[in-house]
């Protein structure tokens, strides 16, 4: 596990001096609410107890040198570069992308570049990346909170949240909703973050898994997924497609009771990708009703009906998510649904403490049987969102 401290002492490897301070930003399991955040609806994820870890130290000039355990490149650049309207292609790539364009979209959101300065950082992770828990949301909060402090910015979080989102659309190139950011930075322990993507409202739920003996087991398939291409920006057209062939701004605006219309006036690709984000939407009010009526133990369903509705109407499922879904169900989880963007990436599943083990064992074997690339199987706690450690 990465530690503030060790990524403290990296830093001074690396910069010869002590950092001003440690900064972290934790990854994002989706509890539930997959591919509305983009349409105007509801989701519900919580921050993880994996994070990424910045340390920083401002320096006396306008140059910015990042540096990663992950990576052996060390990224250097003007904050002359960056303090630019738009970001020509190829100013930024690979890694980098992602904090420098923190600071580009910091910037697009009214913090003076002119008069700040440079700064040396070192970044350390334990959030896998491509599993579909935000490595790069928690790589870009982190970055944005210690230059929130640093630069003395004093952006609200919702703000930053937005920052993290435009760095990614435009400077990396993704075309994600607000969601992962939203988790990263308004993640509380033990709670869930219930956000309205249209208000940018958002509430705090208590989870209460430890409460009532669950576990949260993350079942990373391996299979590797790429927000800036492919699948994701089809689904993405698809709903803006339907929205416009259904007459409303976004498919925020339907409901239950439009399904009937939804389905005469569609063709059926569109239908079932409109159907998926009415019904997820509903199911992730629900979710919450739930558990603040029962808890918990009483979301399975839930969770079960949400993976279906992804591997059927939405189509973003892969046989290995499929089967980590399956084997969960089979051997006790509550509930077991795949989380995140979708073509790879983790399934989660709740289960009852005494059964994390057998689910986690059950689904090792259920791959290797399968011929699948042996799964990455562990639990996670959710947990406070990003901000500075010391
Ligand atoms: C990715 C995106 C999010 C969201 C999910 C799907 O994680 O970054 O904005 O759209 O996929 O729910």
């Amino acid at each position: 596990m990465t530690s503030p401290r060790s990524t403290a002492d990296s830093f001074a490897v690396r910069y010869d001096s002590a950092p001003d301070g440690v900064w972290r930003g934790p990854g994002r399991v989706n509890l539930i609410g997959e591919h509305t955040d983009y349409n105007d609806g509801f989701v519900f994820p919580f921050a993880i107890d994996r994070s990424t870890a910045v340390a920083m130290r401002t320096r006396d000039d306008r140059v910015v040198r990042l540096s990663t355990d992950f990576s052996d490149t060390v990224a250097e650049i003007s904050l002359d570069a960056l303090d630019v309207d738009e970001l020509t292609a190829g100013t930024l790539n690979g890694w980098s992308a992602y904090p420098l364009g923190v600071i580009w979209a910091l910037r697009h959101f009214g913090a003076g570049l002119t008069g700040v300065r440079g700064f040396d950082a070192h970044i350390a992770s334990d959030v896998p990346a491509g599993a579909g828990l935000s490595s790069s949301a928690a790589l870009m909060c982190a970055i944005a909170v210690a230059l929130n402090d640093e630069w003395r910015l004093e952006f609200d979080r919702a703000t930053l949240a937005r920052v993290g989102q435009l760095a990614e659309n435009k400077a990396v190139g993704a075309p994600t909703g607000i969601m992962d950011e939203s988790a990263s930075l308004f993640g509380t322990r033990d709670h869930g973050v219930f956000l309205d993507c249209r208000s940018l409202d958002s509430e705090v739920i208590e989870l209460g898994f430890e409460k009532h003996g669950l576990e949260l087991l993350v079942m990373n398939t391996r299979v590797d997924h790429a927000h800036a291409t492919g699948g994701y920006a089809e689904r993405r057209a698809s709903c803006e497609k339907g929205a416009r062939l259904m007459g409303v701004p976004s498919l925020r605006d339907l409901d239950i009771d439009d399904l009937e219309r939804a389905e005469r006036e569609l063709d059926d690709e569109t239908f079932r990708r409109v159907r998926h984000i009415i019904t997820e939407n509903q199911r992730v009010l629900d979710t919450v009703r739930v558990l603040r009526t029962s808890g918990p133990s009483a979301i399975g369903d839930l969770l079960n009906a949400s993976h279906v509705s992804m591997r059927d109407d939405f189509e973003i499922s892969v046989p290995e998510l499929d089967l980590a879904v399956e084997t969960a169900q089979a051997n006790g989880a509550v509930g077991a649904r795949m989380t995140g963007g979708g073509f790879g990436g983790a399934a989660i599943a709740l289960v009852s403490h005494d059964r994390v083990e057998r689910v986690a064992d059950a689904v090792l074997r259920a791959f290797s049987d399968a011929g699948f690339r042996a799964p990455e199987c562990f639990t996670v706690h959710p947990s406070d969102g990003a901000g500075r450690v010391f």
